[in-house]
């Protein structure tokens, strides 16, 4: 019914509106440039690879009926033509060939241009045409839309051989291949954005199959390896010294590691590798995906902050220092006034006081001069014990200030560990001095070291303030602090310090009562 209003409608602007006459044979008029009609089969490059498969496989089921498939764009021009001998004369006849265009006004009441305008499938068998001369003919077409484009796929038979059954094929047909294109568009938007953020990312990333081929690279890989993707892709992933071992292990255990550290030659940068084994749906081995990313950034960062952090420390550290240096300094001065009004021998035991009092001085001194000094972090065997000795000595006037006391209980035993020596006596002034911090009315802070067969374990225990579960939950972000004066980077940078000799580290607190630090170092 409704195609018939449709008709009714084209034939009647064919005879009033574009004056067309029915026995008069049309004709299709050319009307794109070679290069405009290739532009326009560019546009629709996708479809049309799928359309021409589909329009080869009809034309074998239809061999033994003239059949003639056209693919038209979303104005009816006829971008490809799928056709058999037996429709030839037709086709010449009317002048169907690529680029030209099917339109009411010049070739009448037509399926191509109904589908178009009614956006559905339709059919014209027979006198549905406008035109006598089509009177034997039967056409089909189906419209489709290909992202913002529009087209039609039509077919074209003798009336004879006409059947309902070919308007199902065609909207079928449409149907499939706008599902199939709107997956492949779906690939290739997947495809596009796997492309910006695997090269967006600053981590590099290097992907192998199952033998160890890199199979994938992104740019920071690049950056980071020195290796470009053209020269890698298809090769062993020996040619990357520093992931093989680690790749191997993975490609031959299949289980993920975290964490590694690795220095690339190129550039000698300090990166943090995972390596992850790859699985199909089918659970099956395919590869291993490498991640890294670049931490020289971070460690030079961390490097300022520990200077700074030192630096500040020496500030707070100062006022207490001088006091200290003062007492001994008053005592020397005086017992040297003393000295020419006693006899020889009471004048030997004082310079024997002056002597250690200087000693200890001196050691003050060096200590503190060592700890304002930019230290490359350098690991060697140093005496732990001696490290806290040195700590508690230097810590001892800032506890003052503070009215409190600090307590360092000696090891029975006393190992060598092999540290950087500086870095831990950071991690000590920054536990001790928390824990002073933490009685502002005074109190005790108390330290000791516990050596066993394979680590030492420090321990600073204070009976201040304590910290709420919520604030133990955050500790060791930076800046986190509660202090009017504080950084809030000691706890951060002390934790990282730890992790960076392969130690532990516990902190159990509450709220009131006071905290315990706990740290352990293997041998
Ligand atoms: N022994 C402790 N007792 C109670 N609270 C503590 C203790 N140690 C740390 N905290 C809490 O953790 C916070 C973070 O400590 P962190 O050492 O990182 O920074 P900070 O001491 O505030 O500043 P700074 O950079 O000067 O060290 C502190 O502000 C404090 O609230
Ligand atoms: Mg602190």
């Amino acid at each position: 019914m409704k195609f018939e209003t449709y008709i009714q409608k084209s034939k009647e602007n064919c005879a009033n509106i574009y004056g067309l006459k029915p026995e008069e044979i049309p004709f299709l008029k050319v009307s794109l440039t070679t290069t405009q009609l290739e532009a326009r089969k560019r546009q629709f490059e996708p479809i049309r690879i799928i359309l021409q498969q589909f329009m080869q496989k009809l034309l074998v089921y239809t061999s033994e009926t003239p059949t003639l498939i056209v693919a038209t764009d979303g104005e009816g021009y006829v971008l490809d033509i799928h056709g058999d001998q037996q429709i030839n004369e037709i086709v010449e006849v009317l002048g169907i060939t690529k680029g030209v265009r099917y339109a009411e006004k010049d070739v009448g009441t037509n399926s191509i241009s109904l589908a178009l305008t009614y956006e559905e499938p339709i059919q014209l068998i027979g006198n549905d045409h406008y035109h006598h001369y089509f009177k034997e003919l039967a056409c089909f077409s189906a419209p489709f839309s290909y992202g913002e484009e529009k087209g039609t796929l039509s077919l074209m038979t003798t009336k004879e051989h006409a059947t309902h059954f070919y308007l199902g094929l065609l909207s079928s047909a449409v149907d499939a291949i706008e599902r199939e294109i709107k997956v492949q568009l779906q690939n290739e938007r997947f495809h596009l954005m796997n492309q910006v953020l695997m090269n967006a990312t600053p981590l590099g990333i290097v992907m192998t199959n199952q033998f160890g081929e890199i199979q994938e690279m992104n740019e920071s890989a690049e950056r980071i390896t020195g290796w470009l993707e053209t020269e890698s892709i298809g090769k062993d992933i020996e040619m990357i010294p520093e992931l093989e071992s680690f790749i191997r292990q993975v490609l031959n255990d299949q289980s993920k590691l975290e964490n590694i550290e690795v220095i690339f030659s190129q550039g000698e940068k300090a990166c943090l590798l995972d390596v992850t084994p790859l699985f199909d749906q089918l659970n099956q081995f395919i590869g291993v995906f490498a991640q890294f990313r670049d931490m020289q950034s971070y460690y030079d960062l961390q490097k300022r902050v520990i200077q700074s952090e030192k630096l500040s420390a020496i500030g707070k550290l100062g006022a207490g220092f001088a006091h200290e240096i003062r007492n001994p300094l008053t005592s020397i001065i005086g017992l040297t006034q003393l000295m020419n009004e006693l006899p020889d021998e009471k004048q030997r035991g004082n310079r024997k006081i002056i002597m250690s009092e200087l000693e200890r001085m001196r050691h003050l001194v060096d200590q503190f001069v060592m700890l304002g000094k930019v230290q490359v972090s350098q690991k060697k065997p140093e005496n732990l014990h001696n490290i806290i000795q040195d700590t508690v000595c230097l810590m001892k006037s800032y506890a003052r200030t503070h009215q409190v006391t600090l307590h360092f209980e000696p090891a029975i035993s006393n190992p060598i560990l092999s540290i950087d020596g500086s870095q831990i006596k950071q991690v000590l002034i920054n536990f001790i001095k928390n824990a002073i911090e933490a009685q502002p009315d005074g109190g005790n802070v108390r330290i000791s070291l516990f050596p066993n067969t394979s680590a030492m374990t420090v321990k600073i225990i204070d009976a201040g303030h304590g910290m709420s579960p919520q604030m133990l939950d955050q500790l060791g972000s930076p800046f986190m602090s509660t202090k009017e004066d504080g950084l809030g980077m000691g706890l951060a940078i002390s934790l990282d310090l730890i992790k960076a000799h392969q130690g532990t580290y516990t902190i159990h607190s509450t709220e009131g009562e006071g905290t315990m630090v706990e740290f352990t170092l293997p041998l």
